[in-house]
């Protein structure tokens, strides 16, 4: 079911899935002193991955922030029905809330190994025979430096961090950005592994990533979910995504009509 607001629809404000992992309800938060997540409602569905959209700067990253508790936030965050918007940071990324932040975030100076050792978790199976079957690279590359590998090299870091732990939901922003058509492709294809491992809410602007990975959507619009549904539906529907995400579904490579820059060497 699709809801959109405004609208007259009286379910414009239920997200529609049916006991998700992870479930919010009006959230909102302050950055920098202002409150840039006002309402914020969404579900991510228990399995597969639900896409989290909207325009730059209307409040997708600050609520990923939110819902870890990295940015001052109320309202409720569910996580299997237990609420954790009172936990803090450690707490939650405890209970199994995976994070793979905007840029990346790898230790430059540190070696692969040791950016994946610092990620190890306690009280959870470290997985590395699955990181390193879905990045090879990663073990061939152990002793280098991890500020030394190209963008694509080190958004791998970033997510295999994430699926060295085990994790009931993913939390994955923008992991295609900056990146060349090819390293798009291969980041989308570990997505798709990743969501059979857990559960993925996913920032993302290349909007044929979100075709091909997300079962639903959640669209924000100035700090507020405005719109529930099936990612497909959205999607083929030109008029809503014209008017929620400022371009067509099949206009090119990115949402915000911006090129991905060519990335082969050290970033
Ligand atoms: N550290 C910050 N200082 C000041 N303003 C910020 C900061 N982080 C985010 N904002 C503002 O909060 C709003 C939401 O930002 P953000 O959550 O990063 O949006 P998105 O991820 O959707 O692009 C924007 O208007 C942005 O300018
Ligand atoms: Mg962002």
């Amino acid at each position: 079911m699709t809801s959109t607001a405004p609208s007259a629809d009286p379910r414009a404000a239920t997200p529609p899935t049916a006991d998700p992992v992870l479930r919010v309800r009006d959230l909102r938060a302050h950055v920098a002193g202002q409150q840039v997540v006002e309402h914020v409602d969404l579900d991510v569905a228990p399995v597969g991955v639900t896409a989290l959209l909207g325009r730059n700067g209307v409040g997708k990253t600050s609520t990923i922030k939110a819902v870890l508790g990295l940015v001052g936030r109320s309202g409720t965050v569910e996580l299997d029905g237990t609420d954790l918007v009172d936990l803090p940071t450690h707490l939650v990324v405890r209970r199994g809330v995976g994070y793979v932040p905007e840029d990346r975030e790898v230790f430059a100076g540190l070696t692969v190994t040791e950016n994946l050792r610092l990620a190890e978790r306690r009280g959870s199976e470290h997985r590395y025979d699955l990181v390193y079957d879905l990045f090879p690279e990663l073990e061939q590359r152990g002793t280098q430096a991890a500020g030394t590998l190209s963008g694509g090299q080190q958004q791998m870091v970033s997510l295999a961090r994430a699926l060295l732990n085990e994790n009931r939901v993913l939390l994955v922003d923008e992991p295609t950005k900056g990146l060349a058509p090819r390293l798009v492709q291969e980041v989308s294809r570990v997505l798709a592994r990743a969501a059979q491992v857990a559960p993925i809410l996913l920032v993302e602007q290349n909007l044929q990533v979100v075709r091909d990975l997300a079962d639903h959507a959640v669209v924000l619009t100035d700090g507020r979910s405005v719109h529930h549904g099936p990612a497909a539906d959205l999607l083929a529907d030109e008029e809503l995504t014209q008017r929620l995400l400022g371009v067509h579904a099949d206009s090119g490579p990115d949402a915000a009509g911006r090129r991905p820059a060519d990335e082969e060497g050290p970033a």
